[in-house]
């Protein structure tokens, strides 16, 4: 099986025009446009890996008996490309992406995209697409790969067709507003993710199961759900879509270890290698909802973020939950938050030095 294959190119026959992408680019939100094309490859059994193309950017035509719409083999991943002050483009770790893909391929009895693939597909899409990454400050493409089960079949096995796609979209702050810190609730009644289960992979059915207790949150005036373990309902585990880390009074940080049941962030590795770079202590341990209730309320908690691709590094103001409400520090951005912020940004906007080798430019 070819592990390089060659992007076919069909150009968008009625691309946006150069007037309406500038308008669009100049206020983009996060996940509400798109590029003109889009990269696909299929893969089937018989023939592995095949059909790579890039392509306009157009509705799919699925068999309603698509397994995907029946037993949820999907998954996928989030990236960003960035504007380089020198006027050229890079990615941030797009490698790390491509393990990840891989890994949760494997977890969802997929076929695992080889990652030289992934990473192909990534740079002809940007290659093409490349006038629509946002020059106002914050922006960047993010760079949406997906894959899922297009085998036309209702019995439950691991298909032997899959379709593998790349969208890019243009995008802004995730928050409304940009967001000084935000507001989380404590889900009592949903976890999400058990041992044993799918907690580390990045699949669609892990999202869909999360959105009664975001519903929830967002019910109550929170912004985000953060979630306790599944067994003992009692350790911080994530939010929906964030990683999240704990800054003490002492100056270390503190963050849920990686156990199977939380996504292992590439923001989240990225930032405890940026912070021991700086000489924080940080420690990847499990850290109870009662403790970071009572260590807010004495003030041995000083800050806390969630972070991830799309939202960066987020303050956390306040958790609330039907038996909790507490502040974090004064409810807004803690000194070593916006640190952490500013010198991962200056990193992936290639406005730093890059010790680590993390920017791949396109
Ligand atoms: N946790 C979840 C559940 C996520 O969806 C994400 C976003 O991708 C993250 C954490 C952060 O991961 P990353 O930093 O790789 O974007
Ligand atoms: C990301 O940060 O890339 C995510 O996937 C989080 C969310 C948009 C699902």
């Amino acid at each position: 099986m070819a592990t390089i294959l060659d992007f076919e190119f069909e150009a968008h026959t009625n691309p946006i025009a150069a007037d309406d992408r500038t308008a669009l680019l100049a206020n983009p939100g996060f996940g509400k446009i798109f590029t003109d094309h889009m990269a696909v490859i299929r893969y089937s059994a018989e023939k592995g890996w095949h059909n790579a193309r890039i392509e306009p950017r157009a509705p799919l035509q699925i068999d309603p008996a698509c397994a995907v719409l029946h037993y949820a083999q999907e998954i996928f991943e989030g990236l960003k490309a960035y504007r380089l002050p020198d006027g050229g483009a890079a990615l941030f770790r797009p490698e790390a992406n491509a393990k990840r893909f891989r890994e949760s391929a494997r977890r969802m009895a997929m076929a695992e995209l080889p990652e030289e693939m992934f990473l192909s597909s990534i740079r002809e899409l940007v290659a093409v697409d490349r006038d629509w990454i946002p020059e106002i400050e914050g922006g960047s493409l993010y760079l949406r790969p997906f894959m899922f089960a297009s085998e036309v079949f209702l019995g439950v096995k691991p298909a032997s067709e899959y379709l593998y796609i790349v969208l890019a979209s243009p995008a802004g702050a995730y928050f409304k507003g940009g967001a000084p810190s935000v507001t989380l609730w404590v889900s009592e009644d949903y976890t999400r993710a058990a041992p044993g289960g799918t907690g580390a992979a990045k699949c669609g059915g892990n999202y869909a199961s999360s959105l009664v207790a975001q519903s929830e949150a967002i019910r109550n005036d929170c912004d985000q759900v953060v979630f306790l373990d599944a067994a003992e309902s009692k350790w911080v585990e994530e939010l929906g879509g964030m990683n999240i880390f704990f800054v003490m009074d002492d100056g270390s940080v503190i963050t849920p270890p990686l156990g199977g049941t939380i996504l292992p962030g590439i923001t989240r590795e990225s930032l405890i290698t940026l912070a021991r770079d700086a000489g924080v202590d940080v420690r990847e341990e499990r850290y109870s909802i009662d403790q970071w209730e009572a260590d807010s309320k004495s003030g041995k908690l000083r800050e806390a973020f969630a972070c991830g691709t799309a939202a960066v590094v987020t303050p956390i103001g306040r958790v609330r939950g039907r038996t909790r409400d507490f502040v974090i520090g004064n409810g807004g951005p803690g000194i070593l938050t916006e640190k952490l912020r500013t010198d991962l940004v200056a990193m992936q906007r290639g406005e730093a030095p890059d010790p680590h080798n993390w920017l791949q430019r396109l």
